[in-house]
């Protein structure tokens, strides 16, 4: 039977009909709201608005679970790779032998960027964030792909391995200049996130190959951001991507998006406030009142989530990755003791426990990104090429939707009622 829901306003009750996910979440359908009532719903950030239908990725955050394509992700964390997750977030399902073979050598095969890339990095500031570099060099993509205008059509699994594969060699580039290296070629023969460590760290004469912990971290990292349905950045390419604007720039977006201290910028923001506890800054107790007061603004970094009033599944998994790289390496992180104590005073502390707040992703991904030796200004860069098959799953669904409305939400104006034009010597 059809569930509805019943509003009344004035003298008029309207029903609305009730859309059944299949995890059994319940949505109400409002687009008929406006044209029977003349009511719009307010609704700022989206708290409580659900803008799409869409089966790539599930989150109950009152449970603490997320799966990709129905897969829990602790599962993929043991038994995949970043490869493999992409094919499986992009295209729906756990790609056979053939379809992994046949996509890997697509994404391998893409890696290079055109030679004149060098001399738009040149143009950067060696001191411009990667971010910024980042950001800029994947919407220049689309000056380089052949028929842009055609994007999301036939030639669809090219754009998305180029993108898959050339945002990890712009992210290393945007490094490298950010430390005046020469920039270092693409290795075709070694994995994903291998030829990414050696393009970011080898030195003309010294090659650098990470050892296969670091590459299983690092696929780890990729994996545990590739989605996490809407958040802020992909929001964000599904908006600019309802205008048809091309999948290169509406990914683009998404990397600006993700770029804000509150988003994907967080794992940055916690290693900061972890180093602040460490040199003696502040305590933690003075980390936790201040979290606590509202006026001043600041927030515990890495904890809480719009989803999650539970551990993030993530935070658990990464910082077992965390425990383990440290100990199999030998060395200790003393950034990882303060986060470790941080968290235990947090979860015991009566305003987060009211507040249902909790480690999130970004509480331990800083710790394990410092144990596999990325560079804290590349914190949010792995971020966004983890993202990326996301970004670009996203992208595809709304595209394959039979009619996509454009994104234009619509607000309640509170501003001035008709003025008349003063002229400036009135004024
Ligand atoms: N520290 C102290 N108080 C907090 C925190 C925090 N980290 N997070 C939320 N609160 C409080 C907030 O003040 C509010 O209190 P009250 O109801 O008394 O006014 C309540 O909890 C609900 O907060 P909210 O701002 O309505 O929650 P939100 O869903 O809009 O924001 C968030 C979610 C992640 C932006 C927020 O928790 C936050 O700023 N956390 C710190 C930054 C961070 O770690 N960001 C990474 C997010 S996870 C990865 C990603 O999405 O990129």
């Amino acid at each position: 039977m059809e569930r509805t829901a019943r509003l009344t306003f004035d003298d008029q009750t309207i029903e609305l009909p009730v859309i059944e996910g299949s995890e059994g979440e319940l949505g109400v359908d409002i687009t008929s709201l406006r044209a029977r009532t003349g009511l719009i719903a307010l609704d700022p950030g989206f708290v409580n608005t659900g803008a799409s239908q869409s089966s790539i990725t599930y989150v109950d955050g009152e449970n603490g679970v997320l799966s990709y394509r129905g897969i829990p992700i602790d599962q993929l964390a043991r038994h995949s790779n970043f490869v493999e997750t992409c094919f499986l977030l992009i295209y729906g399902h756990l790609p056979n032998k053939q379809e992994l073979d046949r996509f890997g050598a697509r994404v391998t095969a893409n890696a290079a960027l055109h030679e004149s890339f060098k001399h738009h990095f040149e143009g950067f500031p060696v001191d411009a964030p990667p971010m910024a570099m980042l950001s800029a060099m994947v919407n220049t993509l689309a000056c380089f792909y052949p028929r842009v205008e055609l994007s999301g059509g036939e030639k669809f699994d090219e754009e998305a391995a180029w993108l898959l594969s050339k945002t990890r060699t712009i992210a290393a580039y945007s490094y490298r200049r950010s430390m005046g290296y020469p920039f270092i070629y693409t290795d075709p023969r070694l994995s994903y996130a291998g030829d990414f460590l050696h393009m970011l760290f080898s030195q003309p004469l010294e090659e650098y190959i990470a050892p296969p912990e670091i590459v299983d971290a690092l696929n780890l990292i990729l994996m545990l951001h590739a989605d996490h349905e809407l958040g802020c950045s992909t929001t964000t390419v599904r908006i600019v991507g309802s205008s048809q604007a091309n999948l290169f720039a509406s990914c683009a977006a998404g990397i600006c998006s993700l770029w804000g201290p509150v988003h994907g910028g967080a794992t940055i923001a916690v290693i900061e406030m972890l180093e602040a506890i460490e040199r003696g800054e502040m305590t933690i107790d003075q980390t936790l009142a201040l979290a606590r007061k509202k006026q001043n603004g600041f927030r515990l970094k890495g904890f809480g989530h719009r989803l999650y009033k539970q551990f993030d599944p993530r935070a658990r998994i990464l910082k077992e990755a965390a425990v383990k790289l440290l100990d199999r390496r030998g060395v200790g992180d003393p950034l990882f003791d303060v986060a470790l104590q941080l968290e235990e005073r947090a979860l015991k502390d009566p305003y987060f426990i009211d507040h249902r707040l909790f480690p999130n992703a970004d509480f331990y991904n800083g710790i394990l990104m410092r144990a596999v030796g990325i560079p804290r200004n590349m914190f949010t860069v792995i971020f966004a090429i983890g993202r990326m098959p996301g970004w670009i799953a996203h992208w595809r669904e709304q595209k394959a939707e039979p009619a996509v409305r454009i994104a234009r939400p619509r607000q309640l104006y509170t501003g001035l009622q008709e003025m008349a034009y003063v002229p400036i010597e009135e004024r």
